[in-house]
């Protein structure tokens, strides 16, 4: 296949960008919270401005993408604006495109070289946890063993959910995979425990394991396994900013509560409306957040300043 023929070419052009030291414009804003950065513009500047000119390399405990994933489909974000009556409206924007005329290998260098630099802002502690679905995953899983190293591989976390929508040619897809590696050997993660029914009905008595009952049965508490089921940001959920992507906090804190501690440095260089930062903000953790469109850093400021836009 012309894709496997041509890895070798896609990481030696992602070598070649990753290596020019010039970097494009961008607006940061400080101030949200002590040692926070949101940034509007493209991550590959942000990240050399940061490694280059802020000193930042291994600094970030850890970093979660959620990028654009190869889906061929174009987002919008409902946004609440005031018009010129004074009104409060909806209205509805485009946010960002996920479409790549140039096919897969075009997708792959614009991920290589970014996965190149988060790997240099990476603590030597840190973990990078990279949300995607089935049409990227398994090609960043390439890339990503050639970039951090094969035995850096920690999970692939499956994230299943319900949604609206299904189709008679295949199984309605409800996951998403969350690829997650290490930067080293030495890499920090504090695995939650999670309930384990026992089959049966009553309770094992197994020596020195402690079991509970509830509603639904006995069980005892297991560390947690890699298929996480969570619920997505409902249609009248109160963290429900309009943007078309938009993940749940409970996902993000669960993955930022297992990858860092407060104090920590986390970043979210594809942030979209801000979700990461969200969250960092109620766990105490200092984050950097990055997006190049206009209308999510509109919804990220919204969120993070709680308030709604009055301009777009
Ligand atoms: C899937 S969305 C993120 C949604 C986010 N997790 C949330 O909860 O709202 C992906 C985001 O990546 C942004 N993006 C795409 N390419 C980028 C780039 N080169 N630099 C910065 N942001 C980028 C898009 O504008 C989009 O907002």
């Amino acid at each position: 296949m012309s894709l496997l023929r041509n890895f070798g070419k896609v990481i030696t052009a992602c070598k070649k960008e990753y290596k020019k030291k010039r970097f494009g414009e961008f607006e940061l804003m400080e101030g949200y919270s002590e040692g926070s950065l949101l940034c509007a513009g493209d991550n590959e500047d942000l990240m050399k401005y940061l490694l280059q000119k802020r000193d930042m390399a291994g600094k970030i405990q850890q970093i979660y993408i959620d990028p654009p994933f190869f889906s061929k489909a174009t987002y919008d974000a409902t946004v609440k604006v005031t018009n010129a009556d004074g009104d409060e409206i909806k209205i509805k924007k485009r946010a960002y495109e996920d479409i790549w005329e140039e096919g897969m290998e075009e997708y792959l260098k614009m991920m290589g070289v970014r996965l190149m630099l988060m790997k240099d802002l990476l603590a030597d502690t840190g973990t990078i946890w990279v949300h995607l679905d089935w049409h990227g995953v398994y090609y960043v899983k390439v890339l990503m063993d050639e970039i951090f190293g094969e035995k850096n591989f920690v999970n692939e976390i499956v994230w299943t959910y319900k949604s609206g929508g299904s189709s008679k040619s295949h199984f309605a897809r409800k996951h998403d995979s969350i690829l997650v590696y290490a930067k080293s050997k030495k890499y920090y993660l504090d695995i939650p425990k999670e309930k384990s029914y026992n089959r049966d009905f009553k309770p094992y008595r197994f020596k020195g394991v402690s079991e509970y009952q509830d509603e639904i049965g006995w069980y005892t508490l297991v560390n947690m396994k890699d298929v996480w089921s969570i619920d997505m940001v409902g249609r009248t959920s109160k963290e429900r900013t309009g943007y078309a992507t938009q993940k749940p906090e409970a996902l993000i804190e669960r993955i930022l509560t297992a990858g860092s501690k407060e104090g920590d440095l986390v970043a979210d260089f594809f942030c979209g409306s801000a979700t990461l930062a969200a969250v960092a903000e109620r766990t105490g953790r200092r984050w950097i957040c990055s997006d190049n469109s206009d209308v999510a850093i509109h919804s990220a400021k919204a969120r993070l300043e709680n308030k709604q836009l009055s301009m777009l």
